[in-house]
């Protein structure tokens, strides 16, 4: 295939030179005339252990051309990887601006040319960016052709980018539509990865959650080196054997986005944690804030229920979790207090508690946490649904079919855990998805 490559700098140079050698002929673009003259003649402004050789080697095979003009490399090219710099503005806020400009002129030089020539944009900018320069450029094309528009996320690491190119964790591409998608099959041969296939807004934010991640990790065991430190621990062997787990630690497991955790460790844990440092003047603003980020999650979900002003709210699920009657620290209750507190009658269905049956540990707590639990708890979830203008589903619960409850219109369903198995009657919203 003949691939565009705009914008030379690090990402760019790195494409052009391992396209070349997976066989694509290459056409280079950047605005800077001495990266497009170091191109043609073999030669690449980073320093990339391989990546010099091997551009040096295509160049001399004739396999390299370059351009200034993005027009004439356009003209010769079947599809365009994006690659210019989304610099950090004011605040660290993201500067889109030479991306946007960029896009917009291929699509305008895609239409002086009357091709359609899929633009892949490999550059990193928020979703919202892509949906904005996504609209801008429909409105150039108007509907003289596909929109082709591709969040392709670049996930190599300086000065191993050659290796990971030919090895990478997974290849993505968030596709506007079929026009878009049509190159990406044939692009990466005998590279052996996960391809995985999505809009173009998910890809682009997947890239943000990898990196935020990343930063997350070596954060989060600093944060563990310095707390175990104070107590005289080899925080590097605790992270190693914190490792070895892939069944909790390492693994998908807490990985999903949904309601807050609860429960009677967790909070417990994090907080005997956090209260040492603390007082040890030890500085660990990160696990310091998990509590208060929890607690913003129940605000968050109470805030969007008011917003449309429910009298009665009705709640599947109490306990902290699923076939448990614990209610130590329940996010489900405390969203169930709140909600109360703010004067709106609350309902709660939770076949794993039962109020003529609750164990003396769980009935103090709840006597304590929740004094009006009573009226609250019920046994009839088909009243409960009759009775509230919104429920929340905190729990899917495989005894109860949602389908045969009396849903009415105009009742909203906040879904906490998206099993996908809800009715239609009611508007169902889901937590994050
Ligand atoms: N560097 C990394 O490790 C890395 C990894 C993944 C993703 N990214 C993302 O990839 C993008 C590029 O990063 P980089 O480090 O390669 O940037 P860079 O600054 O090294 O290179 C950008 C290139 O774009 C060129 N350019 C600027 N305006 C242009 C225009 N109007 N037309 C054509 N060319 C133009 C510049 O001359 C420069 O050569 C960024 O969005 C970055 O966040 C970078």
């Amino acid at each position: 295939m003949r691939i565009g490559v705009v914008g030379l700098g690090y990402v760019g140079s790195t494409t052009v030179g391992c396209m070349a050698e997976l066989g694509h002929q290459i056409v280079g673009m950047d605005v800077d005339r001495s990266r497009t003259e170091a191109l043609m003649a073999g030669a690449v402004p980073v320093t990339e252990p391989g990546l010099n050789d091997m551009v040096t080697t295509h160049a001399a095979q004739g396999r390299i051309t370059a351009f200034t003009d993005l027009a004439s490399g356009v003209r010769e090219s079947d599809c365009v990887f994006v690659c210019v710099g989304t610099p950090s503005g004011r605040g660290g806020s993201l500067d889109a601006s030479t991306l946007r400009s960029v896009v917009l002129e291929i699509m305008r030089a895609r239409l002086d040319q009357g091709r359609v020539v899929p633009v892949l944009v490999r550059s990193t900018a928020l979703p919202v960016f892509h949906r904005e320069i996504m609209e801008q450029a429909r409105d150039v094309l108007g509907d003289r052709q596909p929109l082709a528009y591709a969040v392709h996320p670049e996930f190599l690491r300086e000065g191993t980018a050659v290796a990971d190119f030919f090895a990478p964790p997974k290849i993505v591409f968030g596709t506007s539509d079929d026009a878009a998608w049509g190159p990406c099959p044939d692009l990466y041969p005998g590279i052996d990865a996960q391809v995985l296939h999505c809009g173009p807004l998910e890809a682009a934010m997947l890239k943000y959650a990898d990196n935020c991640f990343h930063a997350l990790k070596v954060t989060f065991a600093n944060e563990i080196g310095l707390a175990g430190t104070e107590m005289g621990v080899d925080s590097r062997e605790v992270m190693r054997m914190f490792c070895e787990d892939t069944k909790l630690n390492i693994s998908s497991k807490y990985l999903r986005p949904g309601f807050a955790y609860g429960g009677s460790c967790l909070g417990k844990d994090l907080g005997a944690l956090t209260a040492y440092c603390r007082r040890e003047y030890v500085d660990v603003p990160m696990l310091a804030h998990v509590v208060k980020s929890n607690e913003r999650q129940v605000e968050q979900l109470v805030e969007r229920i008011l917003s449309h002003s429910p009298k009665s709210v009705g709640l599947f699920g109490l306990a902290f979790k699923a076939n448990t009657d614990d209610l130590r620290d329940s996010a489900l209750l405390k969203l169930a207090e709140k909600l109360r507190g703010k004067g709106v009658k609350v309902l709660a269905y939770d076949p794993a508690l039962d109020p003529e049956h609750l164990c003396a540990l769980n009935l103090c707590y709840l006597r304590e946490t929740a004094p009006h639990y009573e009226e609250m708890l019920t046994t009839d979830p088909e009243a409960m649904v009759r009775e509230s203008d919104a429920v929340v589903l905190g729990r899917h619960f495989a005894s109860l079919n949602l389908h045969s409850l009396p849903w009415r219109e105009g009742q909203r369903l906040y879904d906490l855990e998206g099993t996908g198995t809800n009715p239609e009657t009611p508007e169902v919203i889901g937590l994050y998805w």
